[in-house]
């Protein structure tokens, strides 16, 4: 058997990494090629990780590169609907990557052992930020960690998040921007683009008549444009 040198992870997926606590026990839902848990593994930074994903076909990718990796010790792949065919004693930090955020939503509302104080979710929704936000917030998620990635010319934001016993609160801005500081330009280009996407949304309610609503709007994205100029 030949020997494989470690591959690495494009920025996306090195940023989801990073949330990762150290020696956790993980579980990757959606999980594709597992070179998230491969890499982790390797390097020595997961106790174990279950691999897990909804179809065979990256199921069997999945188990492939395991074996290929030689970390099957660690890493196992497991056909799951988001965390179905997970039990709560087996992953006390949960990625869910590359997905849309309606779709992690689900897998959220369908696995209440999630409502836990112990476990780490690390999020990073392809689309649908947006109500990904706003659906954490009203289930009492608090984010503890926000940081976005530029890769390939797209903007993402990963959300380190765990459920908080006491209300969480958010502001206006939130579910733009989530807890997104401008203090990296990976940071500032997702603002950016979000300040292009909100300008548009605004122009569309100013034309029909909506002005309250544009006006509200245009206050968010002053707000926003005034965090890209203060840093
Ligand atoms: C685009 S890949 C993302 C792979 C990797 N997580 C990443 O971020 O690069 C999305 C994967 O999620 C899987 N998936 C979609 N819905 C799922 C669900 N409900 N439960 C588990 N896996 C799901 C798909 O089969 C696919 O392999």
């Amino acid at each position: 058997m030949g020997l494989h040198p470690l591959f690495s992870l494009g920025g996306r997926l090195q940023l989801c990494a990073s949330m990762v606590r150290p020696g956790t026990a993980l579980a990757d839902i959606g999980t594709d090629h597992a070179y998230l848990p491969i890499w982790l593994a390797k390097q020595g930074k997961v106790a174990r990780a279950i691999a897990a994903d909804i179809k065979l076909g990256p199921l069997m990718k999945a188990e492939a590169n395991i074996k290929r990796y030689r970390v099957k010790d660690i890493v196992s792949a497991r056909l799951s609907n988001g965390l179905d065919a997970v039990f709560s004693t087996e992953a006390d930090d949960i990625v869910i990557a590359g997905m849309g955020g309606e779709m992690i939503i689900q897998i959220i509302s369908a696995a209440p052992w999630l409502k836990n104080e112990q476990k780490h979710l690390i999020l990073q929704p392809m689309t649908s930020a947006e109500p990904l936000r706003v659906f954490l917030a009203e289930q009492n998620f608090a984010v503890l960690q926000e940081q976005a990635v530029v890769e390939d010319d797209r903007a993402y934001s990963v959300l380190l998040v765990r459920y908080s016993p006491e209300k969480v609160t958010v502001d206006e801005l939130y579910p733009h921007i989530g807890k997104l500081t401008a203090n990296t330009e990976d940071n500032r280009a997702y603002i950016r683009r979000r300040i292009t996407n909100l300008e548009k949304k605004a122009g569309g309610l100013a034309l029909s008549g909506k002005d309250s609503e544009a006006a509200e709007l245009n206050g968010l994205i002053a707000r926003m444009k005034a965090m890209l100029e203060k840093r």
